[in-house]
């Protein structure tokens, strides 16, 4: 037998052993084919709309409201599910929350920018609707715990969008190194290239009267509007989001997550620089965090290990076996110096996605937990919020995560959180 071969009936045998047969909750039950799910979608940029075409797509599914604070997006995407569906009886809506008060519709999606997910989602929750959310699941921790406490109080069903993770890719990657193949991970390095640009320095305008601003802010601070602040850019403002960091970090992280599943932070250290324009977040950001299970390093930059060069977005894993490396649609393995592209003869042990959207609407009508569940999300989540802290702070921070603060640090803790506005203070 080549060392090749017995490399693979090992990887085969860890597989099955020590993953044994998982099979994911969606796939268990799946309710009865008439029961249509009456879906709203919230938030109609650029992800809203392909959250509309997605579901769309889905025969199960009924797209029967769309909700947009601006009119124009609101508009345009109607006009865009009336291509698809001629006899859509869709209504729209500027406020959401009078969504949440009609009693037909069983899911919603959002797609709004960060800072509103939390407070929709737990509203939502409360009004008995399952949801759809977009990452970072919120803008802060707080607003995460808010969400779980809800989830749970009211046991509703929530998917984070990282539809990545539906992938065959990320599936196989988990069952890779969860089968023991590698050995045991004690390193991870994460990293996605692209500085957060600065945007210059505009002058505030009168927003569109097509725009309701007030409610576009909603629970964030106050603030003039010019159209950087506002669609898609928003992202590189603190006070909606965190920059190219904390918009690629769930959609990477995950696959550590799933994989590994890094345990018990102790400690995180961030590096970073400001943008040279009006928008604060980091234009870059480097992270150390140290879990009791693993090392994990995020970068801008790719590291300096074989493969990682050639991947803008990608997760290396070094365990005392091997390494892996991946990103979304690729994966390397190399044990004792030999590298495979794939390793054919693994049995496949997590069973394929029906599709992360399809997963959903599989949970809403089994009422059992989806893949990127509220309470896997948020474990995976937590920790680009610290670094973000870190950052801020410039300086090493030190986590109990049992009592899920930072140690000895007031100013550190009060971050975990923020005020809202107090009109839009909903929950
Ligand atoms: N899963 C992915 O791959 C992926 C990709 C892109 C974006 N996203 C996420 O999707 C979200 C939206 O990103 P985007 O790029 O589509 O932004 P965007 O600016 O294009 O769209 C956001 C939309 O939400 C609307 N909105 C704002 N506040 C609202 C409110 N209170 N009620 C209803 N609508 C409101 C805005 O008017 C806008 O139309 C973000 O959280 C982002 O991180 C996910």
């Amino acid at each position: 037998m080549s060392r090749l071969i017995q490399r693979r009936e090992f990887l085969k045998r860890g597989a099955a052993g020590a993953f044994g047969l998982t099979i994911l909750p969606g796939l268990i039950t799946r309710g009865a084919p008439s029961d249509r799910l009456r879906v709203a979608h919230i938030g109609l940029g650029g992800m809203g709309n392909a959250h509309m075409r997605w579901f769309a797509a889905i025969p199960e599914v009924e797209i029967v409201a769309l909700c947009d604070v601006d009119k124009n997006h609101l508009a345009s995407t109607l006009q865009s599910l009336k291509e698809l569906h001629p006899n859509t009886q869709a209504k729209t809506y500027e406020d959401f929350r009078h969504i949440l008060d009609r009693k037909d519709i069983d899911a919603i999606t959002c797609a709004t920018p960060d800072h509103w997910h939390a407070q929709i989602a737990s509203l939502a929750f409360e009004s008995g609707k399952d949801v759809y959310g977009e990452k970072p699941l919120s803008y802060d921790v707080a607003e995460a715990q808010l969400m779980l406490k809800k989830l749970k109080k009211h046991n509703r069903i929530f998917q984070l969008g990282t539809q990545i993770h539906a992938t065959e890719n990320y599936h196989r990657v988990a069952e890779i190194i969860r089968s023991g193949a590698i050995g045991k991970v004690h390193t991870i390095r994460l990293w996605k290239t692209g500085n957060s640009p600065g945007l210059g320095f505009p002058k505030p305008q009168t927003p569109p009267p097509t725009l309701n601003w007030d409610m576009w802010l909603g629970p964030a601070p106050w603030a003039d509007y010019f159209p950087e602040r506002c669609h898609k850019s928003y992202r590189f403002f603190l006070d909606y989001s965190g920059g190219v960091f904390a918009d690629f970090w769930c959609h990477i992280a995950d696959i550590a997550w799933w994989s590994v599943g890094p345990r018990g932070l102790k400690s995180v250290v961030a590096r970073g620089e400001k943008t040279d324009g009006i928008a604060d977040a980091p234009k870059w950001l480097d992270a150390d965090f140290e879990f009791d299970n693993v090392k994990l390093h995020w970068t801008t930059e790719p590291p300096n290990v074989p493969g990682a060069a050639e991947r803008g977005i990608g997760a290396w894993f070094e365990g005392d076996k091997g390494t892996l490396i991946c990103d979304y649609r690729t994966r390397s393995i190399t044990i004792n110096g030999e590298t495979m592209e794939d390793i054919p003869s693994i049995s496949q042990t997590i069973p394929q996605s029906p599709g992360h959207q399809q997963n959903f609407v599989d949970s809403v009508k089994s009422r059992i937990q989806p893949e990127s569940n509220l309470e896997y999300a948020r474990e995976m989540t937590l920790p680009m919020h610290l670094a973000l802290i870190s950052w801020r702070l410039g300086r090493k921070l030190e986590w109990d995560h049992k009592k899920e603060r930072f140690r000895g640090d007031a100013e550190a803790n009060g971050m975990l959180s923020r005020d809202y506005r107090k009109e839009w203070d909903l929950v």
